[in-house]
């Protein structure tokens, strides 16, 4: 430097500090980022996911054109036991159009003029003759805009597929699957999807939800919840053993945030999504207790939480053990064959696994937790296990939580909290008290109520703290991440979306800016506001870090109050900086906030901006601003 004192080093902070969090949460999977067009494609929907809701849902019976017959659901011969219900059409009179099923999608299917539409279907013969079947994509009113039409069924069920080509777009087409000849037919998961997909994968999800997840740049992604996770009662433990291999084998349940799971989207699919987007996979499995707020119907006061009987706990810890082994194993292993087979024959680098969420810290979690914590940090001690600490932040939960944790010396443990944002700007010492010698922590799920600008900022001065602090903060995501428009269980989220559109929020540009500028250095002192006089205002922050890889050095300024605040930077001490720098600023009025009309009203802009090695700077108001600088 040219004051000739050797340059600062700062303190190392974690690689993985900014990741997400996907949960099934509002039509999170189904009807969200799984790209899958059609609603109830199994015939498996019923009234355990939702009052009212049978194998039917979403499925409308037509006998356009005076044919007529009937239709029915059965259960007698199966394509899998897994799969159990399929839909028999015994055609009577096929008239001039066929007799059979309409599917809307999810509140309607987009169909994009030009593109092409991989159907398939599973059909079985159950008359003596093939009977032709013709499938539409058609409008409301009747005009198709692309077809096919197979024959040729045999008494096994068989898999027909085909690419329609559809020649009009509409964003509320239906598909229409009819028998048009006398006779009986069985058929079972019935399926369309965009031929594009993200990375164009087979059974893949939708480009755009998927590609604003990644434009995150997420260091890792923890999946596939949640509550989701443990389940409303025992039975509905998410098992990831039922998420993998064919769809139609796979065993699909009830969602406890009150809809299905088609678990379409299954182990498989999260694997090689993280893979695609370069972020670490956090799967979470249950300790082997259900949802605390459950105790079998959720939120109809339960009687607290239930756990697996003893007898069950050595196959529900082998399940956990084969979850490593399908990530990490060698194709020769039993489960690294079936992710070989799969067509993911190098391992998924596993690196964490969380065990347990945000559950009550009663005797019956600990007992199970234990069992499974002793077993898999024996067999997998490379595995960096996250427990949890019960609702955080702070309550009885929380304090039996973490004396437990340390009594285990977990790792790392999962703190959740959903507080105001006047609470964030409050509390961004909070890490800065936490003991080092003791379990880390990974913020799974934070936000502060709200999607104005002014809650997006009381984030960001959290998140310098959570910089500042992470050598004992490991990873931190923002829930829920993403979240379907009328079909929201929860708010806020980070993104919102419809059939048409993505949506993201002011919060989502300050993850993106955290994420995107992270670092792996800390370094202390190097702003200071001098109109504050010792007493700190809670609504300042800034944070500096440097990224190893490129060399960068990046200052975060945030300052969420009213007035101008001036910020004294002194880069003194960091060695020689590029003068010429990048600046970024996401400011606005305090109650913006981005929607579907207008998705941005407050987005990032960027600049050139010359820095000194030491600088007065007045940050307006309402701001986030980020300084990129090249080390020279
Ligand atoms: O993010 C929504 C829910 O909040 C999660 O499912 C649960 O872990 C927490 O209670």
């Amino acid at each position: 430097s040219s004051s000739g004192k050797k340059a600062l080093t700062g303190k190392a902070i974690s690689r993985d500090l900014f990741g997400v969090f996907f949960e099934d949460l509002s039509y999170a999977a189904d009807g969200g980022l799984y790209a899958e067009l059609i609603q109830n494609r199994s015939f498996e929907y019923s009234p355990a996911d939702r009052k009212g809701w049978n194998p039917l849902t979403a499925w409308e019976y037509t006998t356009q054109g005076y044919g007529y017959g009937t239709i029915s659901v059965e259960t007698i011969s199966p394509i899998s036991v897994n799969n159990p219900h399929y839909v028999v059409l015994n055609v009577e009179e096929e008239g001039k159009e066929g007799v059979g099923l309409i599917n809307s999608g999810f509140d309607g299917i987009v169909v994009k003029a030009g593109e092409k539409y991989d159907f398939s279907v599973f059909l079985k013969q159950l008359s003596n003759k093939s009977i032709p079947v013709q499938v539409k994509l058609q409008g409301k009113k009747g005009v198709v805009y692309g077809e096919v039409t197979f024959a040729g069924q045999t008494n096994n069920w068989k898999k027909y597929t085909a690419a329609i080509s559809v020649n009009q777009s509409d964003d509320s087409a239906r598909l229409v699957i009819v028998a048009k000849a006398k006779g009986k037919l069985a058929l079972d998961m019935v399926s369309l999807f965009p031929q594009k997909t993200f990375r164009n994968r087979a059974n893949g999800l939708r480009p755009d939800i998927a590609q604003a997840i990644a434009d995150l740049k997420p260091k890792f992604m923890r999946f596939p919840g949640g509550c989701l996770v443990h389940g409303d009662g025992l039975g509905n433990i998410y098992r990831w053993k039922n998420t993998i291999g064919p769809v139609e084998q796979r065993i699909e349940q009830r969602n406890i945030w009150n809809y299905h799971q088609s678990v379409g989207l299954g182990y498989y699919e999260y694997f090689q999504f993280c893979e695609d987007i370069g972020a670490k996979p956090v799967p979470v499995l249950a300790a082997a207790v259900s949802c605390q707020n459950s105790g079998g119907t959720w939120r109809i006061g339960g009687t607290g939480q239930r756990g697996l009987p003893l007898e069950e706990m050595k196959g529900y810890i082998q399940d956990i053990l084969d979850l490593v082994e399908y990530a990490n194993g060698p194709v020769t292993s039993t489960w690294g064959a079936k992710r070989a087979a799969a067509g993911h024959p190098k391992p998924f680098n596993l690196e964490y696994l969380g065990i347990g969420n945000e559950d009550k810290i009663t005797p019956e979690f600990k007992e199970r937790f234990k069992m499974i914590y002793d077993v898999v940090r024996i067999k997998y001690p490379q595995i960096t296990l996250i427990g949890t600490v019960g609702p955080a932040p702070s309550g009885d939960d929380y304090e039996r939580g973490w004396k437990f944790a340390n009594q285990l010396a977990v790792p790392v443990v999962d703190e959740h909290y959903y507080e105001k944002p006047e609470w964030f700007l409050r509390n961004n010492l909070r890490y800065d008290a936490y003991d080092r010698s003791k379990s880390k922590v990974y913020l799974g799920e934070y936000a502060s109520q709200g999607n104005k600008l002014f809650n997006a900022l009381a984030e960001a001065v959290y998140m310098t703290g959570l910089e500042r602090n992470g050598d004992v903060v490991k990873m931190a995501s923002y829930a829920p991440l993403i979240a379907r428009q009328n079909h929201t269980s929860w708010n806020p989220n980070l993104i919102y979306f419809s059939n048409t559109a993505v949506a993201p929020t002011v919060n989502y540009y300050v993850q993106q800016l955290f994420s995107t500028n992270q670092g792996d250095r800390y370094y202390s002192n190097i702003v200071s506001f001098p109109d504050q006089k010792g007493s700190r205002d809670s609504t300042q922050a800034a944070s500096l870090v440097k990224d190893s890889k490129t060399g960068d050095f990046i200052l975060k300024l945030v300052n969420a109050g009213s007035a101008i605040t001036r910020a004294k930077v002194n880069l003194n001490g960091l060695g020689s900086v590029n003068p010429k720098a990048n600046y970024t600023i996401l400011t606005g009025a305090p109650g913006a906030e981005n929607t579907f009309s207008n998705q941005d009203n407050i987005v990032p802009k960027t600049s050139n901006f010359e820095v000194k090695r030491s600088f007065l700077y007045d940050v307006p108001p309402y701001s986030l601003i980020i300084i990129r600088m090249k080390s020279r």
